[in-house]
């Protein structure tokens, strides 16, 4: 990992902070295995396409495509709040892995934009879908939320407390989004992608995850307002404090350097080799980032996942639309090794690797 802006010790490595968890044997197989029973997804019908951006910002469709690979995204009606993609996306997870939501125990929405500051999305969640039995909360990791999200639930099912979470990635960053700077509104969509997370006799899906975080480069994406440090008033709000900041440059650099590292040390620590992983399903942020990614692991291209030219970046939707899509189909077959892997503002970042 590089050095970070400002600080004079190095940040530590994913890779040292695994071996020493291991040497203090804090590293072990979970006693409960954890699959994923059942995917789902949703996307917004409005479509905006890189000429509709063009009437609204100096941009072109050539820069966005060549810089980004991303054509059109999805954008959600004023009318359609986080929640309410995030429980189209679990009801069609629940559906699939034939469950009643009254058998959901656990309902986990990760999120950067929740319908209200509280309660949590996944409350809304809950009522929605009827799924009375659950305890729900967000959790809040930006892009790489699902993936936290995920290992929550993989734990809370090893434990043998919980039998059937339902884990959902959802944002509405169409919300949050400056719609006169170019340098991020083209960037985003709307969406939500979700897994049902539980315990499959003899198989253990999701196989290892890495996470890690390093608030050193909280400054570099961020929505500074809103919260209690910067609350709404109407200065902030003419101050436009209340949509994304990026340092575009900086965030790319620093997204290369983290997903490379997890997906390798996800990899290592699964006991695989790169050249066995079958299908890669990275964040879908930008196609230059994901070509650095498969071009280190070596994973060719038509092993790597990839629909953000429709959608956009996603935040938290992101991977999980994407394992979704690869899911129904049929990119994904049983048994085949899934590396997923994602990185957002924090900074945070994680790798899974899954057994269909
Ligand atoms: N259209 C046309 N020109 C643009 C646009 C646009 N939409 N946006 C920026 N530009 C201009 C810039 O102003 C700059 O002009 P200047 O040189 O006159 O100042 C020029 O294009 C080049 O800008 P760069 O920042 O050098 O462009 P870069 O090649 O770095 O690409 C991009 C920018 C696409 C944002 C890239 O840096 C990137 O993808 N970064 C990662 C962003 C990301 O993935 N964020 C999400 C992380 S996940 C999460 O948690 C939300």
């Amino acid at each position: 990992m590089s050095t970070p802006r400002g600080t004079e010790t190095p940040a530590p490595s994913i890779t040292s902070q695994a071996r020493r968890k291991k040497e203090r044997g804090q590293l072990g197989q979970p006693v409960r295995g954890a699959s994923i029973l059942g995917t789902g997804s949703y996307v917004p019908e409005k479509v905006l396409t890189n000429a509709d951006l063009e009437r609204l910002v100096e941009t072109s469709d050539e820069w966005i495509v060549t810089r980004t690979g991303i054509r059109e995204r999805r954008i959600a009606g004023e009318d359609e709040h986080t929640s309410q993609m995030a429980a189209a996306a679990g009801r069609r997870a629940i559906e699939m892995a034939g469950l009643d939501p009254l058998e959901i125990d656990m309902i986990l929405v990760a999120t950067v934009s929740p319908d209200m500051m509280f309660p949590c999305t996944a409350c809304f969640v809950q009522k929605k879908l009827g799924a009375f039995n659950a305890a729900c909360m967000d959790i809040s990791a930006a892009c790489s939320g699902f993936l936290y999200a995920l290992e929550v639930a993989r734990n809370f099912i090893a434990a043998g407390t919980h039998d059937y979470i339902l884990v959902i990635g959802a944002d509405k960053l169409s919300s949050l989004v400056d719609w006169t700077d170019r340098n991020t509104c083209v960037l985003f969509g709307d969406g939500a992608g979700a897994a049902v997370v539980g315990h499959r006799e003899g198989k253990n899906g999701i196989l290892q995850t890495v996470m890690g975080s390093d608030g050193r480069f909280s400054d570099i994406l961020l929505m500074p307002g809103g919260g209690c440090r910067i609350p709404i008033t109407k200065e902030n709000i003419d101050q436009k404090l209340n949509t994304i900041k990026m340092s575009g440059k900086e965030v790319f650099k620093q997204a290369v350097i983290a997903m490379q590292a997890a997906a390798l040390e996800v990899v290592e620590r699964s006991g695989l080799r790169p050249e066995q992983i079958s299908l890669l399903i990275p964040h879908q942020a930008n196609s230059r980032i994901i070509d650095a990614i498969a071009t280190r692991l070596k994973v060719p291209s038509e092993r790597v996942f990839m629909n953000l030219e429709r959608y956009g970046n996603t935040s938290a939707a992101a991977v999980a639309i994407a394992l979704d899509e690869a899911n129904r189909t049929g990119a994904l077959k049983p048994d085949d090794y899934a590396l997923l892997v994602v990185f957002g503002g924090g900074l945070t970042w994680a790798g899974t690797v899954l057994q269909w």
